[in-house]
This record gives structure tokens, C-alpha cells and sequence, in this order.
């Protein structure tokens, strides 16, 4: 079986979509770390019986030392795929170029539009008429690295950010566990050399459900 490890910092919704799909697509999460200690996703994670563990960032002295934590942590387990699932720490080199090609995260927005944080809101400002989620392989670049798949939204006149989230996560729910089955399934593999930005050509939710199904 194809074993996953996944990352977060909080609620776990996304991780709860990971869980509730790990037969429907071939996968089995091996672990889920967090680096607070009462995060939600992990009642989630232990609920389902899985293993968690807890690296606090404010244990370590420095980047470094944290992120050497997390690979000991991580590797005990020997994850094909690391996902971040709301993980809520920036990661160097050490780190990215450790599970290079191996590691995913989702973003609440149309990738390369509004990376950073409130993007829900910022697309609501923009009076963008489209907004979403993507999923991409993670690299040096913050919210950068090669965008594999997206989720779009409509967004109403009268949308409030928050309303905005909640849609925008029923499509990551759907989105996330697709893109792990693809790349269970060998369809969606990382560029020989994720370190350059070059995009995919994104695919879309619908077409990805039905290539996975
Ligand atoms: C999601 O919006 C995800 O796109 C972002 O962090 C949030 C995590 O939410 N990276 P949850 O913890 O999965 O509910």
C-alpha cells in the first residue's frame, strides 16, 4: 500500500477528506505530525487510528534543528508523499530538498494568483470573478513549485470571505485526496527537476475526478 505522511498545524478538514478516501484510492497514511500540540487534526488522526506525533517548533533552536526533528519523525515511517495539509510553518532547503519531488501542498487560490495568506478575502477585493484551490509540488518558493491540479468557485457580488472559505474547502476536500490517488496511480509524477518553476498545465477538478474514478 501506498504510504502517506501528512502535515498540519490545525482544524484537519483536509485531512479528514485524506482519511474518509485512503480505500476508495489506494493510499494509507502512515502518520500525521503536527507542530501544535492541540490541533484538532490530530483527535481526527487518532479517531481513525493512525499514528501522530508532535514536533513543536518552539522546542528547537532554529529552522534547522526543527525541520531535522521532523525528518527523523517522518521517516520512521517511510512516506512515498509528504502532504501539507494546513501546516502552517515556512520550510527551507533542508527540508524541501529532503522529500524533493515527494511532497505536496494545497493552497486556498488559483495558483500563480494570490500566494500568501486571505486569499478569500483578497479575491472578494480584486473583484475576481473566479477563485479556488490548487494543489502543487512543493519547492523553495513559497506557494510556488509546479501547480498540478485546481479547484474553481464562482464568486458572487455579495460573497463574504468567510462564505467564500467554506465553498472554496468542499472543492479542496474533493481536490487533495484526487491528487494523491493520481499519484498513486503513477498519472501525475514530479518534473526531473522540481526545483525549476516550470507550471504544469493545471488540470482541472472535474477531468481529474474522472481520470481517478
Ligand atoms: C486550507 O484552506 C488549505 O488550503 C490551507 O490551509 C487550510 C487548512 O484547512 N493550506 P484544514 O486544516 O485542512 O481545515
Amino acid at each position: 500500500m501506498f504510504q502517506i505522511a501528512v502535515l498540519i498545524s490545525g482544524s484537519g478538514s483536509n485531512l479528514q477528506a485524506l482519511i474518509d478516501n485512503q480505500t476508495k484510492f489506494g493510499y494509507r497514511i502512515a502518520v500525521v505530525l503536527s507542530n501544535v500540540a492541540d490541533a484538532y487534526g490530530l483527535v481526527r488522526a487518532q479517531q481513525a487510528g493512525i499514528a501522530t506525533c508532535v514536533v513543536n517548533h518552539k522546542d528547537y533552536d532554529g529552522r534547522e534543528a526543527f525541520e531535522r526533528a521532523m525528518i527523523q519523525a517522518l521517516d520512521a515511517y517511510q512516506p512515498q508523499l509528504v502532504v501539507l495539509a494546513g501546516f502552517m510553518r515556512i520550510l527551507t532547503p533542508t527540508f524541501i530538498t529532503h522529500y524533493a519531488g515527494k511532497m505536496l501542498n494545497i493552497h486556498p487560490s488559483l495558483l500563480p494568483k494570490l500566494k500568501g495568506l486571505h486569499t478569500h478575502a483578497r479575491a472578494i477585493e480584486d473583484k475576481e470573478s473566479e477563485h479556488g484551490a490548487s494543489v502543487h509540488f512543493v519547492t523553495a518558493e513559497l506557494d510556488g513549485g509546479p501547480i498540478i491540479a485546481q479547484g474553481r468557485v464562482p464568486v458572487q457580488p455579495d460573497d463574504t470571505a468567510d462564505a467564500l472559505a467554506k465553498l472554496v474547502l468542499t472543492v479542496e476536500h474533493q481536490l487533495y485526496p484526487a491528487v494523491v490517488a493520481g499519484i498513486v496511480k503513477g498519472m501525475i509524477s514530479a518534473p526531473p527537476d522540481v526545483r525549476i518553476d516550470d507550471i504544469l498545465a493545471p488540470i482541472d477538478l472535474p477531468l481529474l475526478l474522472q481520470k481517478v474514478a
